[in-house]
């Protein structure tokens, strides 16, 4: 397909994808409400073309803030019985600060929206009124942000932990296999439902599933309260991506902060943030054996010594000094990177537990392929981001816009595909917009 039929294509699937209560499922049936961080990756693609229902994007995600700052990772504005577990399973009013108007999970995503407004912001023709659009959401996110300090930060390291594997955004890694055995969850009953869209071989298992509601009936019990789940959670973790995250959002409130003027004392908190955690994230995150930054397993105080996509993340909020970001991309070409291998496969190609067709286990993921161009970018790895970016684009032009990619080049021939998970999934979409205008 040339470029024009493409970004015709991906306006398509995100026009298809928005809801008329003005936000966009990631995909029909496997996901039919609002997911955090997949809004606002949607928010950048959209605002290439309709920066109202960028804006839209946003809002319908902020509505659903609970008064300590929190923002969760599904807000069930809509009704649909595809997806478990769905608006009733969480019962958040357990938590007295919640949203009294609006259902949602009790568990959040990556804080990405603090760049997004930046990306709105560079992406907006009318710059006085994205300015006034930011200006009048910015505090929302500050909020946010110090609720991660104040309250996901027991240590004051200036690291913040996630309690679920679903807070990492990378489901089913093996990062968290050795946690699954810390615990015996009961054999519940439920009934999935992303197994009766998208083939079982390409979903966790059942007994993944187990662990993940087992986590949120102890968040349950612990009505949500934050210091509680850090004394109860079996799991507890720094997440590289999570935190990097967090730091490419505190210098885009920054720089946002500094063009809308007057606003000193939260810059200078933004700021005290910001150097206390990259320098706890370099201390702490960085593996010296493996050259990469790496997991940090809380609750059972140990570092997990192994490579994902998520460890290249850093590299987008400038966290590395130059001879780390060398030794990163090192790690990157000789691990990930083969002649043979599309870039950037979620999990270490050279494990024995990658699995290059189980969502989070090995398939290349559009969004954090989109992360890492943009910090091999600012690092001026330009060989290696020009491959990154074709590599993306020529998946998405085989596949479609696909939930995932099998990282394999030579099962594109075999099989004759390698495109897997959900279909017109709206982030493939909305960030080849982005990439194909770069
Ligand atoms: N991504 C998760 C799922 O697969 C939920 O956040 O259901």
């Amino acid at each position: 397909m040339n470029k024009d039929n493409l970004l015709k294509e991906a306006k398509r699937v995100l026009l298809d994808n928005f809801q008329p209560e003005g936000f966009t499922i990631p995909c029909k049936g496997l996901y039919p409400f609002q997911w955090k961080w997949d809004s606002g990756f949607i928010a950048i693609g959209l605002a290439h073309f309709d920066i109202e229902k960028a804006k839209s994007e946003i809002d319908s995600l902020l509505k659903s803030q609970w008064g300590n700052g929190f923002i969760p990772h599904i807000v069930f504005h809509n009704d649909s019985d595809t997806y478990f577990p769905g608006p009733d399973f969480h019962h958040t009013y357990l938590h007295p600060e919640a949203s009294k108007k609006y259902k949602s999970s009790g568990i959040t995503q990556p804080p990405v929206i603090g760049f997004v407004l930046e990306e709105l912001y560079r992406l907006a023709e009318d710059k006085d009124d994205i300015l006034c659009f930011i200006e009048s959401r910015i505090d929302s996110v500050y909020k946010n942000h110090h609720y991660f300090y104040s309250h996901r930060d027991p240590f004051d390291e200036g690291l913040v932990y996630i309690y679920h594997n679903w807070e990492s955004g990378t489901d089913n890694s093996p990062m968290w296999d050795h946690i699954w055995e810390t615990m015996d969850p009961p054999d519940y009953d439920f009934q999935r439902k992303d197994t009766t869209h998208v083939d079982a071989s390409q979903r966790p298992t059942k007994r993944e599933y187990d662990h993940y509601i087992n986590i949120i009936e102890i968040a349950k019990s612990c009505n949500y309260d934050d210091r509680l789940i850090a004394e109860r959670s079996p799991f507890l973790v720094y997440d590289p991506l999570f935190n990097a995250m967090l730091l490419k959002s505190n210098e885009s409130l920054i720089k946002l902060y500094g063009i809308i003027g007057d606003q000193y004392e939260k810059v200078e908190q933004l700021e005290k943030w910001q150097e206390k955690s990259k320098k706890s994230f370099n201390d702490k995150l960085f593996d010296h054996n493996l050259n990469a930054y790496i997991h940090y397993d809380i609750r059972n105080s140990k570092p997990i010594p192994l490579i994902s996509s998520s460890s290249f993340t850093p590299l987008f909020a400038g966290i590395p000094n130059k001879e780390k970001a060398v030794k990163l991309i090192q790690t990157l070409q000789e691990r990930f990177g083969g002649e043979n291998s599309y870039l950037c496969a979620s999990f270490d190609p050279t494990e024995e537990r990658f699995n290059p067709k189980k969502y989070w286990r090995g398939p290349v993921w559009i969004n954090l392929n989109w992360i890492i161009y943009k910090g091999l970018k600012r690092y001026s790895f330009d060989e290696m981001a020009e491959r990154l970016k074709n590599e993306t684009v020529e998946l998405i032009d085989k596949e479609g816009f696909k939930e995932y990619f099998d990282p394999r080049k030579e099962v594109y021939k075999n099989q004759g595909h390698g495109g897997y998970g959900g279909n017109d999934f709206s982030w493939s979409a909305a960030l080849i917009i982005d990439l194909l205008n770069q």
